[in-house]
């Protein structure tokens, strides 16, 4: 599907669906929505006083001008009230729209860029919100979108350069979150940590970005003894993914972002019931989120020192697998008691914190879906935030809040680690029991982090069951869009 900006009016559009807007209880349609209506001789307003259209939110109703326009169907979507209107409801009521078009068999969509100026929001992010949403909202797993072409039309030429600024970061942040989406969705057997490995190479290639990919060998040099108990069982190889986007040749102390990438988790000997396995291909989500967003970056030429960690293995069983009470070593030494080697997202994430370090990093951001128990918590509506630096924390906050890519923030109190205090080890990788298994998690983490760092835990919000907005059933690509307004907020 090509994503274009045209400077024309909307009557004239070629394109066999055009999308307008209303506002619940607004008044009667003005702009290029009224346009519209004057040209169907006042349909849109007759749909109005009938209450056959509200511009409730995501409500669609299709009109068929019969030659009075170019387009041959017309799609209302309601944006909701006006004083409660954000880009979130442009991007849910764009990907409604786009969805409906596409069923009701349009090839070409144009759309206006849904409710520029109102709240005074700038005419580039209704654009970019459009397009997102559209993107979003028609991804289908190994389909295409099923539209030949988008295209957001304006009649005033001067607007084109927002638009196209828009579409290109939309288009951007669509790109990076459909690739972790269709990451999350392959099975384990396809998304192995080789392919993983294969994606940083294949992005390396296509941006510039330096990679390595570390293999066994090099995670011994590396002294990876965490990282390396988990991956001992794996029958896929395990790899150590390191990607780095330098525009500042190395003077820039970069934003480092780690995924955990466990492509499937079985529990290892603390092996998980038969409910507990069917999810766990999503496993990697963390780590199908950091490489998404190096797309972003790399589309978007961002100018900030991005370097993504990707610890990838498969948490499996066979005869010389870790089991519970062995003791590891991580990289900076700490010797951990394992008592459940189903609490192996924390061991990977230790290695790939501590090689971190190297980098002189003026913030970590890691993304795991490391328990059960924040589904639990926050259910599928946000992923827990933990963090050892306030002003990272609320950089995040708000990124969250423009994205509608929802954070919550909780505790690291040091107490939670007491929980994990091992008479053999330094510490132990998990307490034995349920009782604040986020907060223990986070607090194991916590011990590798010497630099300003945050962790979200993403294990809630890694799916939907139900197709919703810009959200279809199945992977979110949760985090990709939250980090990049954080890396290239404008
Ligand atoms: N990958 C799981 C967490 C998870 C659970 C993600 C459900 C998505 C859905 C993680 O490795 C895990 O098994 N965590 C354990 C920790 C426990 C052993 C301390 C958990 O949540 O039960
Ligand atoms: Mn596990
Ligand atoms: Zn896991």
């Amino acid at each position: 599907m090509d994503v274009t900006a045209v400077a024309e009016s909307p009557l004239a559009v070629a394109a066999d669906t055009l999308v307008v807007n209303l506002f619940e209880r607004g008044s009667p349609p003005s702009g290029a929505t009224g346009a519209v209506d004057r040209a169907l001789g006042g349909a849109i307003s007759e749909l109005m006083a009938s209450g056959d259209a509200r511009g409730r939110a995501g409500e669609i109703t299709v009109l068929y001008p019969r030659g009075a326009i170019a387009a041959s169907r017309v799609l209302i979507v309601g944006l909701g009230p006006a004083n409660v209107f954000c880009s979130e409801a442009v991007r849910r009521a764009s990907a409604i729209a786009a969805r409906r078009a596409r069923e009701l068999g349009a090839r070409r969509v144009a759309s206006l860029a849904h409710g520029a100026g109102i709240n005074e929001m700038p005419l580039g992010d209704a654009a970019q919100a459009t397009v997102e949403g559209a993107r979003l909202g028609l991804y289908r797993y190994q389909a295409d979108d099923g539209l030949d072409g988008f295209s957001l039309v304006d009649e005033d030429a001067d607007r084109l350069e927002a638009l196209r600024d828009g579409i290109r970061w939309g288009e951007a942040v669509a790109e990076g979150t459909r690739l972790a989406r269709d990451l999350i969705q392959h099975p384990a057997n396809v998304a192995t940590p080789e392919h993983l490995a294969d994606v940083a190479r294949g992005l390396a290639a296509d941006h510039g970005f330096e990679v390595t990919i570390g293999d066994r060998a090099w995670a011994e040099r590396e002294h990876m003894g965490a990282f390396l108990a988990v991956a001992r069982a794996a029958g896929h190889e395990p790899r150590f993914i390191v990607l780095e986007h330098d525009p500042s040749k190395g003077t820039e102390p970069p934003l480092v972002l780690i995924g955990k990438g466990i492509t499937f988790d079985s529990g290892g000997l603390s092996i998980k019931g038969r409910q507990g396995l069917a999810g766990m291909k999503h496993d990697m989500a963390g780590a199908a989120a950091v490489l998404g967003v190096m797309r972003t970056v790399g589309r978007l030429r961002s100018p900030r020192r991005i370097v993504a960690l990707v610890p990838a293995t498969e948490n499996v069983i066979d005869a010389f697998g870790y089991r519970p009470s062995d003791l590891v070593r991580a990289a900076d030494g700490t010797t951990i008691e394992i008592i459940s080697t189903d609490a192996e997202g924390r061991l990977i994430l230790a290695d790939a914190l501590v090689f971190a370090a190297r980098f002189e990093p003026r913030a970590v951001v890691d993304l795991a879906t490391l328990t059960g128990a924040i589904d639990v918590a926050l259910g599928p509506h946000a992923a827990g935030l933990f963090a050892n630096d306030d002003s990272l924390a609320s950089a995040l906050l708000a990124s969250a809040e423009r994205t509608a890519e929802r954070l919550w923030r909780m505790p690291l109190w040091h107490e939670y680690l007491g929980a994990l205090e091992s008479e053999v080890a330094d510490l132990k990788n998990s307490s034995g029991k349920p009782s604040g298994g986020s907060c223990v998690a986070a607090a194991f983490l916590e011990r590798f982090a010497r630099f300003p760092w945050a962790h979200l835990d993403i294990a809630g919000v890694r799916a939907t069951e139900a197709t919703d907005g810009y959200q279809v059933k199945g992977p979110t690509g949760f985090g990709v869009r939250l980090l990049a307004d954080l890396i290239t907020r404008r």
